[in-house]
């Protein structure tokens, strides 16, 4: 061991070797094998009939998704390491998305905070208490780049753009596992679902996917590139197929692209049974296939499904070939086991005292941070801030519920969650309150409470949306609106006259367009976790100021979907409705092309002005470009800008979208003050794959724009680049 007591890559590669030069197949295979454990000891899908402790003392498992319970791991790990032939140690992996025990928001909220500093901070706290339960690796971040509101998945996403979500991913890997995932305080990190999950036709869960390989290279692989590239320890494939075969035993994707081109030296494993599931894609003949296809394909871990287990050891002495990829993956999961610290330091995850490292005040101050920094105000006729000697009358199915914490909440409960009511009755101590309807069903005696509350107030607060369970694997949804039932309450409701401001809660964009007619402000609230009600009241107040941005289009109709901002040109761009002869041309007859809101915006309560743009070539010399502005806070309040740099490219030799975001920067500016702002912009900000597939500047021309959002630029400038 080196002087601070880490073992060196020699050391680790030595130790490795050694391991497995005594290893027999099936103590091998075992490390391949990862079950599940939700409950009580002894139970859970394991192996069979054969119960944990007996397959783990076999040295036949090597990790596993939970458990839960700090004594059942102690128990697990003391099995492996004291009663195993070789006292191999488990390792434990949970889905600690958007938080552990301290809930934060959900993650397609968290990257429209457009504030990879304070992503990386949450990672970190999620990370720490992650480490302290019994947490070694978390399957995250979900990097699925996704263009379809209908798929519940949406909710973990980092959202519709692949430079945003690769920021995204840096951050969550960086905060994940730290300088040293080993320390104790931090987790490794596991980059999923490798690739394309999101791409499910019509948004329906688990549904095939069939795209280009200039998309999948431009798009979908971008934010597992930088995963890869930020020390990702691990990675997840997908459910879904590529190009016909299934990403679990896809050698393309999984060996070349990933290992080989991106440079991968982790573990990969399979989402849960996706092994298996090669018999209903009908690529595989049976298990025995199942496990033959997958390990050729690189793949490492085999997750619940037991084909691995079950065939390897047979399929290695009918191939002795294969021993040779049965030795690799068991390489790399070793190499991982060691880089967590886990020979050295078996237990040290595990915590009798676990809860108290949970809901730490300097958390709570994070998560509320962020929670502020995740709400999107949407609309705002100068209804919002809310002074606090008004009287507002709360209404509304998300009022008072604590169900708030979102998909995939880790640890973290809808009991710690503060509620709008909670948090608001803080400040506003006339708060008056009524649900006036459940989230599905029109009530009329609920409506009519919730008149009589509001008719004497000053301002009507609607806190509606979908339930946390709506999103989320497996919750694709046809209709994405706000239900009749709460349609209904707000059309009653208006007849008061009175101003109106809906916060919305839900894990994915929902069509608002029958809403926007009654309401005078509109916040979107995604689910932000424990902090919700105290954020809310901050931003409602006036104390904090709104400065979250769509990380996702939310469509003005359902048919539009998909929809997304970074979309191809067409040879009949609509340029005039209007024109007579436009019949012809990119549209619908009955609704405009154009979303509800954009990708990337946002309002503020700030008013911001932009000016003196420049884009100059010198500076770097030969290494691109700067671009420089700056932008003036006109209002009498401190806010944030988010300002978003795009490209568009003229003249390549294939299509590309019609805008492409490369640079953004959250920039927080004091009330009439000014700052200057500027973007290095390097060449291979402006690479692409073109024809043949190379990724290239071509001799191209090129817009660089600033946007306010990417249907509104305010500064182009064209330049011309010779290709590189
Ligand atoms: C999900 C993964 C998750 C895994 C383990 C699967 O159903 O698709 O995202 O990591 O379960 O819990």
């Amino acid at each position: 061991m080196s002087q601070d007591n880490k073992r060196t890559k020699k050391e680790i590669h030595d130790q490795v070797n050694l391991l497995i030069s005594k290893m027999t197949i099936e103590e091998k295979v075992g490390q391949l094998y990862q079950t599940a454990i939700m409950g009580e000891f002894d139970y859970g899908p394991a192996f069979e009939k054969n119960n944990l402790s007996v397959l783990i003392k076999e040295g036949r498992l090597g990790s596993m998704v939970g458990p839960y319970d700090n004594k059942v791991s102690e128990k697990l790990q003391k099995i492996a390491v004291e009663q195993s032939r070789l006292g191999i140690p488990l390792m434990f992996c949970n889905d600690i998305i958007h938080g552990c025990r301290t809930g934060f928001p959900v993650n397609l909220a968290m990257s429209g905070s457009f504030n990879p500093e304070l992503v990386k901070e949450s990672a970190e706290v999620i990370a720490f208490e992650a480490s302290h339960s019994g947490t070694h690796v978390t399957f995250a971040p979900m990097l699925d780049i996704v263009r379809d509101p209908r798929w519940g998945r949406v909710v973990e996403s980092p959202g519709e753009d692949p430079y945003l979500a690769s920021v995204m991913a840096k951050s969550w890997v960086e905060g994940f596992q730290g300088s040293d995932c080993s320390d104790g305080n931090h987790v490794g990190s596991c980059a999923k679902h490798f690739v394309a999950y999101g791409a499910a036709e019509a948004g329906r869960e688990y549904n095939t996917v069939d795209m280009s390989e200039r998309m999948l290279r431009q798009i979908y692989l971008k934010p597992f590139h930088q995963a890869v590239q930020s020390g990702a320890k691990m990675v997840m494939s997908a459910f879904n197929v590529y190009d016909g075969i299934p990403i679990t035993s896809n050698k393309f994707l999984l060996k070349n692209v990933l290992r080989d081109e991106m440079g991968f030296k982790g573990v990969t494993v399979s989402d849960y049974t996706s092994t298996e599931e090669l018999l209903n894609h009908k690529t595989a003949r049976d298990k025995k296939d199942v496990a033959f296809k997958c390990l050729d394909a690189t793949m490492d871990i085999e997750l619940i499904a037991t084909s691995y287990s079950k065939y390897l050891p047979e399929l290695s002495k009918e191939y002795p070939s294969i021993q040779k990829s049965i030795d690799e993956a068991v390489y790399r999961v070793l190499t991982l086991k060691y880089e967590l610290g886990l020979f050295d330091r078996p237990y040290s995850n595990i915590h009798p005292d676990f809860e108290k490292y949970f809901l730490l005040p300097n958390h709570l101050e994070v998560a509320k941070k962020m929670a502020i920094e995740s709400i999107v105000m949407l609309e705002n006729n100068g209804v919002l801030p809310i002074e606090k000697t008004k009287n507002i009358a709360l209404i509304g199915p998300f009022s008072t519920t604590n169900r708030l914490v979102g998909p995939w909440g880790g640890k973290a409960r809808n009991e710690d969650c503060i509620s709008v009511y909670d948090g608001l009755s803080k400040l506003y101590p006339n708060l008056l309150n009524a649900e006036g309807s459940t989230l599905k069903t029109i009530d009329e005696n609920m409506i009519n409470e919730a008149m009589i509350v509001a008719s004497k107030s000053d301002v009507i607060l609607l806190a509606l949306g979908e339930d946390q369970y709506e999103s989320g694997e497996a919750n694709s949804k046809s209709f994405i609106g706000i239900s009749d039932a709460q349609i209904e309450l707000v059309k009653k409701l208006h007849e008061l006259n009175k101003p109106m401001v809906a916060v919305i809660f839900s894990g994915r964009p929902l069509i608002l367009t029958p809403l926007i007619p009654y309401v005078d402000a509109l916040l979107y609230a995604w689910f932000l976790g424990t902090e919700t009600g105290n954020a809310l009241a901050d931003i409602i107040s006036g104390k904090e100021n709104p400065s979250a941005r769509l990380a996702m289009t939310f469509p003005y109709s359902q048919g539009q979907i998909p929809i997304y901002y970074n979309h191809m040109r067409t040879g009949r761009p609509l340029d005039d409705i209007n024109h007579p002869k436009n019949h012809y041309t990119s549209r619908y007859i009955d609704i405009k092309n154009q979303p509800l809101y954009p990708f990337g915006y946002g309002l503020s309560y700030s008013q911001f002005t932009y000016d003196h743009f420049n884009v100059s070539q010198d500076i770097l010399e030969d290494q691109g470009f700067e671009v420089s502005f700056e932008i003036t806070n006109q209002s009498d309040q401190d806010g944030a800008e988010v300002v978003q740099l795009y490209i568009e490219a003229l003249y390549f030799s294939v299509t590309r979208p019609v805008n492409e975001l490369k640079k953004f920067k959250k920039i927080w500016i004091r009330a009439h003050e000014t700052e200057h702002v500027s973007f290095n912009l390097n060449f291979d900000d402006f690479r692409y794959y073109g024809y043949p597939m190379v990724n290239t500047t071509e001799s191209a021309e090129y817009y660089i724009k600033i946007g306010l959002h990417a249907e509104k630029m305010i500064f182009t400038k064209k330049i011309q680049i010779n290709e590189r």
